[in-house]
């Protein structure tokens, strides 16, 4: 417990991560809705959209309206996916703080997520880290399928090391180690972000956890312990990978935010407005949020 951060920075990527797999159309002045609630609770970084096909996603097709209809606060980092230069071309016009390329441990992931091999991803991404930078946009590199694969089963750390060190070597300033599909335990990666950070200090390395099988919290109170103090979270517990069937959403904001302040950990959130931001989206979608925190604290709130 040595190396415990005393304050952490959480990513709220539930606008993209957690919408991107809603079957129901998403009406843009929602996701805009979202946003601005999210920011009124102390997020301070969103990742708000992906600019990639509307074929492949089509939930995320209103990438530039809503880019446009956010009311932007100046000390908020808007985040977008790019997965190529044909991408970025577009997320550039509605300017984003912070761009996203988003490769994989797994071949066979790569290939279904994106229609290329790493090795092919890797040279797509170059040029968009090359532009951004050019443009003083800062860069994150997501490394899906760190700990398991939905195609290929468990992933080795090797796998992810190598990752890292392709992504360190085109210049990609931040890198994600992402549980996709939410097999990993919190040992497993714990071994992942050590393979990130033999090319990433840990100031630039984030978690990003899919919490399918329970084990999200649990996985960011083991990166805790290693000094790790950025994560991609989503409010309600929303989404899931439309290339990475049966995963469940990233663990909850509201979970990791009750667990970081119980712990004297700051964010900087307030938990009840966060609450109500979730219920927003939740309501709109028709379900409870999925999140522990905030069911006991609706219940509470209700009696
Ligand atoms: P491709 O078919 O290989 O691309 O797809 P292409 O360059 O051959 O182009 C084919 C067509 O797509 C062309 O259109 C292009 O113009 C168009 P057509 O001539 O057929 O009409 N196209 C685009 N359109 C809009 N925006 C673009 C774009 N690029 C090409 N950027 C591509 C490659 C990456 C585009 C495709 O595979 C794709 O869109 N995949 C979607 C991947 C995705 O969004 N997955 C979910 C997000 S990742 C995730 O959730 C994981 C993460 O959360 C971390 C974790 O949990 O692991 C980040
Ligand atoms: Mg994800």
């Amino acid at each position: 417990m040595m190396k415990l951060p005393s304050r952490v920075k959480l990513v709220d990527v539930g606008p993209r991560d957690g919408l991107q797999n809603e079957k129901q159309p998403v009406p843009a002045e929602i996701k805009i809705g979202l946003v601005h609630r999210l920011q009124d609770a102390g997020l301070k970084d969103i990742e708000v959209t992906s600019f990639v096909s509307p074929k492949w996603v089509p939930q995320m097709a209103d990438n530039a309206q809503v880019m446009a209809g956010i009311e932007r606060r100046p000390d908020v980092r808007y985040s977008v996916l790019t997965p190529n230069m044909k991408g970025f071309e577009a997320a550039v016009l509605t300017r984003p703080d912070e761009i996203s390329v988003f490769g994989a441990a797994s071949q066979a992931f790569s290939q279904r997520n994106i229609n290329c091999s790493i090795e092919e991803s890797i040279e797509r991404f170059a040029p968009v880290i090359e532009a951004a930078k050019a443009k003083g946009i800062y860069t994150r590199g997501a490394i899906s399928c760190a700990v398991g694969c939905p195609y290929e089963g468990e992933i080795a750390p090797e796998r992810v090391e190598l990752v890292a060190r392709l992504f360190r070597q085109i210049g990609v300033e931040h890198v994600v180690v992402c549980d996709t599909i939410g097999t990993g335990t919190p040992v497993k990666v714990q071994r992942a972000i050590e393979a990130a950070l033999k090319y990433y200090e840990l100031d630039k390395v984030s978690g990003h956890y899919h919490d399918t099988y329970g084990q999200a919290i649990g996985n960011t109170l083991a990166s805790l312990e290693m000094g790790v103090w950025q994560y991609d979270t989503s409010s309600a517990g929303l989404g899931g990978c439309p290339y990475a069937k049966g995963a469940t959403g990233n663990v909850a904001t509201e979970d990791v935010v009750y667990m970081l302040h119980g712990m004297g950990i700051e964010t900087g959130i307030d938990l009840d407005k966060l609450i109500d931001a979730g219920k927003y989206i939740s309501d709109f979608l028709q379900r409870k949020p999925n999140s522990r925190a905030s069911t006991a604290i609706l219940n509470k709130r209700a009696g």
